[in-house]
């Protein structure tokens, strides 16, 4: 799998949200969807209900990330109201192994998240029951922050990790991810790209994603000669 870009529906407008997901249906690879509970981030988004009703409003497969407490207990709704991946964070979770087998049992992909302070390394053993890690590249909660700089050296273990393991498990960034960020990402070894304010706030979204798409693609062509 090479370049996939997830614009997040957070710098979206909420009142809203099947033309902005319309808006990038034909450049983008998943429609990210931030699930915030107020308890875990300070911030409270949308849930289930939302996420069915824009189930049914788009054709882009739908990327759910957590910031909750208490995965164990609501990941499965997601999976089984049809996202095509529900990433939880690890440092909510009691049972991770339990709770990502529950979501690859009701179809969906299992996502890892990780906080910029949590290290990658203690979880080198879990990978292998997960299908993507995502390296939070700023603190959960916000769009529209600075990319951290300090979590790329995180990116690129999570990628020697990877690799050590042997299957394929996509390795997604989340927070920053812009125009000018996005090629140090990709250097590093990220493959899944999430996007918010560089594509929604941009006048056309479609493009925005064809243009950060470029980069990230530039970057990893780059890397490998
Ligand atoms: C932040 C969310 C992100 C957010 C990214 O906690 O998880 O998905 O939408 O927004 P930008 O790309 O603007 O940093
Ligand atoms: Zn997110």
């Amino acid at each position: 799998m090479g370049v996939q870009i997830a614009p997040s529906l957070l710098s979206a407008d909420f009142a809203w949200l099947a033309g902005e997901a319309a808006a990038v249906a034909d450049t983008a690879d998943w429609l990210h969807v931030d699930i915030m509970d107020n308890h875990f981030v300070p911030n409270l988004t949308i849930g289930l209900p939302v996420v069915e009703s824009l189930l049914e409003h788009t054709r882009l497969p739908l990327d759910c990330h957590l910031m909750i407490e208490d995965p164990d207990r609501w990941a499965i709704g997601y999976a089984e109201a049809g996202a095509k991946n529900v990433t939880f964070h690890v440092e909510a979770a009691s049972a991770p192994i339990r709770t990502a087998r529950a979501i690859k049992s009701a179809g969906a992909r299992a996502g890892l998240g990780l906080k910029p302070a949590t290290p990658v390394e203690p979880y080198g053993d879990l990978l292998a029951e997960f299908d993507m890690v995502l390296v939070m590249t700023v603190e959960p909660g916000f769009g529209g922050q600075r990319f951290l700089d300090a979590v790329v050296p995180k990116i690129r273990t999570a990628r020697e990790l990877i690799d050590r393991n042997g299957a394929e498990i996509w390795l997604q960034v989340d927070g920053g991810v812009t125009e000018q960020t996005i090629e140090r990402c990709a250097e590093a070894g990220a493959d899944v790209f999430v996007c918010g304010s560089a594509v929604y706030d941009a006048d056309n979204p479609g493009r925005a994603v064809d243009a950060l798409r470029s980069r990230a693609e530039k970057a990893v062509r780059t890397a490998r000669s």
